[in-house]
Order: C-alpha cells, then structure tokens, then sequence
C-alpha cells in the first residue's frame, strides 16, 4: 500500500482528533494534514495552536454531512487516508437532544464514506466506541466479536455508523476500519466528561455530581495510547477490520473522584451524590489482545502518572478552561446539572 503522505482529519478540533494530528505532524516530518473541523462547541483551536502555522497543516472549517463540501474536498484533496473523529461525543447531551447525533454521527459519516469511495481513497478509519458494545456485568470484556447492543442515543449512532462502514466494506471492498476505544483522558479534554468536569470543580471548590452509587466501571486510556493505536491500524490494520483499545484501567467513578480529591487536596465533603444518568451502563471493559497481537500496539501511559500529569495540565491552564466555562456551557451546566445539584 502507498506511504501515507497526505491525510484528512475530521473533528481535529475536538480533544483526540487534535492529540492526534500534533502527534502525527511531530512523528512524520512528511506528513501533510487537512484537518475538517465544524467547530460545534466541543471544537477549539487553540488546541491547535502549536501547529496553526506549520505549512504541513491546513485548517477547513465545515461539516461533514456537507455533501458539496466533503465531495469537493476529497474528491480534489489526494488523499492517502481519511480518519473520521468528527462526532457528537457526550451520553448526556444525547439524552437532552438525539438530533444533532444522528445528522453528524450518522448522516456525516455517510457522506464521507460515499466521498472517500468515489475518491477511491485507499484507507478509512473510523474512530467508535466500546459503548457500540452495551454494558457489562461484574465479570468479562469485550472483544470485536462481542455483538453490538448500544444504550444511550450517542451509542445507538456510533453503532450505525460503524455498520456503515461495516456495510460499505462489505458490499464494495471498501478499505474501512473501525477502531473502538474506553474511555479517554488527558489534557484538552471539554470539562463536561467526567475526569476534566471533576477536575475543573474541585480546583474551584464547586460541589462533583456523581451519578447515582458512583459504583459504575470504566476501563481508562490514555489519550495518547488511543492516538498511537488509530495510527497503528493506519499502518498495520487490515481493511474490514475492527481494532479494541483499552487501557486495561478499571476503576469505578468512585475511585476516580478519591484520587482526584486527594492528588488535588480537596475534601471528600465536595462529592454529592445525584440523580443517576438514564440507562446509566454498568461497566465497560476491553479486551484489546487482537490490537496488541496484530498491530504492535499496547497502552503505555501508567494510569496514576497520567492522572497525576493530566491534574497538572488542568491547574497550569485555567484560562483554558475558563474560556469554555462561560455562554452556552453554564446554559448546558444548569440544564443537566441544576436540578440535580439543588434536590
Ligand atoms: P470532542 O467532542 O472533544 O470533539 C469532537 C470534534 O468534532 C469537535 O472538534 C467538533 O467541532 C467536531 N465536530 C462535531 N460535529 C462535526 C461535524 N458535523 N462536522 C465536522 N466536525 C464536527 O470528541 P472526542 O472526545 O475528541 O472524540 C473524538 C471521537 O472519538 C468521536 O468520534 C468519539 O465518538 C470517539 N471516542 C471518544 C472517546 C472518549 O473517551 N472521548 C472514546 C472512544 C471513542
Ligand atoms: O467509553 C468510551 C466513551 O467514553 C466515549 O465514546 C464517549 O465519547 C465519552 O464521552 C465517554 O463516555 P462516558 O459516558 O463513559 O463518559 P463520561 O465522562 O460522560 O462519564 C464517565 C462516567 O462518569 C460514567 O459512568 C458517568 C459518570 N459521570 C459522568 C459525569 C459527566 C458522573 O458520575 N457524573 C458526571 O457529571
């Protein structure tokens, strides 16, 4: 297969998709990057800002379920890889309102995938989700074989897209992959997941709302380890493939807000227990032995270390945070959160 020289990011705004495309850049001196990016509110540039002017890197703001705009792009781009990361991520935005998840998980995948054929691309990588899988109990993990049973309406449409791509390899010999990764952290991240939301209340004495017992397991990863992984499966993955990352971090919410208190030095008296999140999964778990065997891949970063460095990353950017901590977060803040924190 041909080197890859020049690639399309989409959502290389967001908190992975723009991990990866400044590690790519750093590792490949001959890589060039057009990185597609709608900039939703969960897009920042200024996570990009150390490679704004690099003459290797190019910035197109648009939308991926722009039919016109996505065809034109692909179709005129040469591109050697696609890698799809533009989505609507968080369960509990898709619990308030399903729409926008369907039109750019779904609809905007489709678009891409139709673009990148006709384009004759020769490698496509979707970035999905362990939660494609649905919710463990106590015991077992996922592997790719597990079947596909999502639970919230952000994991309902990161399974169809995942069954497009699936379908597109099937029904054309499309060059497709599909990588499922745990939860994620690090720096970047939009504070209304759990470890930079936790991180960035604690830091101003606001109270942490745990959902439900706080007893619900996630499997952590770096998010370089998934950065790593996605290129990886570029180099080495097959297409009609799909790829499990994971950490191989279980820990329950509990766990992560006691070591974020005390890593912060912050009472426990901060943690309120509130309303649990609708079919709140249970517990997720990845077996990642097909990406560790088949793609010389394996998560790195200790997970206390991680930690530790992301909490610095935090205090030593609080203009960062307070940036996206004002307009319309405080209106999603206090539509998912007000009700809850004052019962
Ligand atoms: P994010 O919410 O931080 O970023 C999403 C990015 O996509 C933003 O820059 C946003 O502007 C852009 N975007 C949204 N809609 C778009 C559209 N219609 N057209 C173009 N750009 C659009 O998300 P993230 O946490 O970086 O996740 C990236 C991908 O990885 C997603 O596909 C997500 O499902 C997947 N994933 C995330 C995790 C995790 O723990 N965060 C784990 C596994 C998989
Ligand atoms: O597993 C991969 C997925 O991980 C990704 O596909 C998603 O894009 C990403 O958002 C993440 O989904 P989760 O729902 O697991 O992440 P979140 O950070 O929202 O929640 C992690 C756990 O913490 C979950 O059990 C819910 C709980 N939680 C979360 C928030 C935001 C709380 O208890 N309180 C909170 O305020």
């Amino acid at each position: 297969m041909n080197p890859i020289r020049r690639m399309l990011v989409t959502g290389g705004c967001g908190f992975i998709g723009s991990m990866f495309i400044k590690l790519e850049l750093e590792a490949h001196p001959d890589r060039h990057v057009v990185n597609l990016d709608k900039l939703t509110y969960a897009g920042n540039l200024e996570n990009l800002a150390s490679v704004a002017s690099d003459p290797r890197y190019q910035f197109v703001r648009g939308d991926i379920a722009d039919r016109d705009l996505v065809g034109k792009l692909i179709g005129e781009g040469g591109f050697d890889a696609v890698v799809n990361f533009a989505a609507e991520s968080h369960v509990d935005r898709s619990l308030l309102d399903s729409g926008p998840f369907i039109q750019t998980n779904v609809i905007g995948t489709q678009v891409l995938l139709d673009a990148s054929r006709q384009a004759k691309v020769s490698r496509y990588l979707q970035v999905s989700t362990d939660e494609v899988y649905g919710s463990l109990g106590p015991t077992g993990f996922f592997t790719e074989e597990t079947p596909l049973a999502p639970n919230s309406p952000y994991s309902a449409s990161k399974a169809a897209a995942d069954l497009l791509v699936r379908a597109y390899c099937h029904s054309f010999d499309f060059p497709g992959i599909i990588t499922r990764c745990s939860n994620n952290y690090g720096p970047y991240q939009f504070p209304e997941k759990l470890i930079p939301l936790f991180i960035s209340n604690a830091l101003a004495d606001q109270p942490l709302p745990v959902y439900g017992t706080g007893l619900n397991v996630r499997d952590w990863i770096h998010v370089t380890d998934h950065c790593r992984g996605i290129s990886a499966a570029l180099r080495n993955g097959r297409g009609g493939e799909v790829y499990n990352f994971g950490g191989r971090q279980e820990k329950t919410n509990l766990e992560i807000t006691h070591l974020l208190l005390q890593h912060l030095r912050k009472p426990a008296s901060l943690i309120k227990h509130v309303t649990d999140r609708p079919g709140h999964d249970q517990r997720y778990a990845i077996d990642c032995t097909k990406a560790e065997t088949q793609l010389a891949w394996k998560p790195e970063v200790p997970f206390e270390q991680g930690l530790r460095d992301t909490i610095d990353w935090y205090r030593q950017h609080a203009p960062w945070v307070q940036h996206i901590k004002s307009g319309d977060y405080l209106k999603y803040y206090s539509e998912q959160y007000g009700s809850r924190l004052s019962s």
